[in-house]
C-alpha cells in the first residue's frame, strides 16, 4: 500500500489527479473544468466554420424578401423561401438581351462580376448617367411565374444619389408598367432623400408606364410645380427637399431601362419598349 502511494506521488498532475476517488471535489472541478473547455472550444469552431453559410444565408432571404416587397408579395413573419418559390432567377447577358446558361443564376455574385477584368463593361462618363462607373456583362432577372407563365419581371437596379449608392428592385408587369419599387439600400439623408424607401412614396411607382411609344424611357421623378397632367402617367412626385435624390432616382432609371441596362433584354422578350 505504501509503495503504490509513493507510486502515485512521483506520477504526473493528471495521474495523480485520475487516481484521486471521483467524489473526491478537485477532482470533480478539474473534470468540469476540462469539459467546459472541450465544449467551449467545440461551440467556438462551428460559429466560426458556420459563419460564412449564416451571413450567405441572411443575404439570400433579404435579397429574396426585398424582391417579393417589389411585387407586393412580403407580409411579415411569412415563410420567404417558399414563397420564392414561385420566382425563378435567370441570368441576361446585358449587351444582347439574351438569357445566359453557361452561368448558375442561383450562385452569381454580381458585385464580384463587376470587379472581375473578364466580366466588367466600363461606362463612358458622358453615358455614366447613373454614376455607376462600371457594370457587369452578366446581370440577374428575377421572374415571377404564375400557371407556367412570367407574370411580373424583377429588376435589381442601382446608381447614385447626393451622398450614397441607392440599391432597388423595380418590378414591371408584362405590359411595361410598373409593379412595383422597393429601394433596401441607400444612405441619403433620413427624413430628406432616404424617403425613397418609404412604402408610401413607393406605392405611388404601381401603374406608372416606363417607355412611350418610341421606346423612350420617359418615366421620371418631376418636382411639383413642373408636372404635367398630360404626362401623368410617366410621372412620379419627386421628393420634397431632395432634389439631387430625385434626379439620382430618375437617372438610375433611365439608365437601367435604356440600352447599357435592360432595355435589349425587355424588347427581345417582352416586347416592352420595342415601340410601336
Ligand atoms: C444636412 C442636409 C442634408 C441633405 N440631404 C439631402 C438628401 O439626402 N437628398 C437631397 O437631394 N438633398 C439633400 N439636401 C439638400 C441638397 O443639398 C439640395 O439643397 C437639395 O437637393 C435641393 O433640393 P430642393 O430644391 O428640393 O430643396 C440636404 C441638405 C442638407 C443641409
Amino acid at each position: 500500500m505504501q509503495e503504490s502511494n509513493s507510486t502515485v506521488k512521483k506520477a504526473g498532475p493528471v495521474r495523480r489527479l485520475f487516481a484521486l476517488p471521483n467524489e473526491h471535489p478537485v477532482k470533480t472541478i478539474v473534470v468540469a473544468l476540462i469539459l467546459c473547455l472541450i465544449c467551449s472550444v467545440l461551440v467556438s469552431t462551428a460559429a466560426i466554420l458556420l459563419k460564412p453559410r449564416q451571413l450567405a444565408n441572411e443575404e439570400l432571404l433579404g435579397k429574396q424578401r426585398e424582391i417579393l416587397r417589389a411585387v407586393g408579395r412580403y407580409q411579415a413573419g411569412m415563410n420567404i423561401q417558399a414563397e420564392f418559390s414561385n420566382i425563378e432567377t435567370r441570368l441576361v447577358e446585358l449587351a444582347t438581351g439574351e438569357y445566359v446558361s453557361h452561368i448558375n443564376a442561383d450562385h452569381y455574385h454580381y458585385a464580384r462580376a463587376v470587379a472581375d477584368p473578364a466580366t466588367r463593361v466600363e461606362i463612358a462618363p458622358e453615358a455614366d448617367i447613373a454614376r455607376v462607373r462600371a457594370i457587369a456583362k452578366y446581370a440577374p432577372v428575377y421572374l415571377v411565374q404564375e400557371a407556367g407563365e412570367t407574370r411580373l419581371i424583377v429588376l435589381p437596379v442601382h446608381g447614385y444619389g447626393l451622398w450614397s449608392t441607392m440599391y432597388a428592385y423595380l418590378a414591371i408587369e408584362v405590359d411595361g408598367r410598373v409593379a412595383g419599387i422597393s429601394f433596401y439600400k441607400q444612405g441619403e439623408t433620413p427624413g430628406l432623400g432616404s424617403e425613397i424607401a418609404n412604402p408610401r412614396w413607393q406605392a405611388a411607382w404601381r401603374g406608372k408606364r416606363i417607355y412611350d411609344d418610341q421606346g423612350t424611357v420617359r418615366l421620371a421623378l418631376i418636382t411639383a410645380g413642373k408636372r404635367d397632367p398630360d404626362q401623368a402617367e410617366f410621372q412620379i412626385d419627386a421628393l420634397s427637399g431632395a432634389t439631387i435624390t430625385s434626379k439620382g432616382v430618375t437617372h438610375l432609371i433611365r439608365f437601367w431601362l435604356g440600352e447599357q441596362g435592360y432595355g435589349p433584354y425587355l424588347r427581345r422578350h417582352f416586347h416592352v419598349g420595342g415601340g410601336q
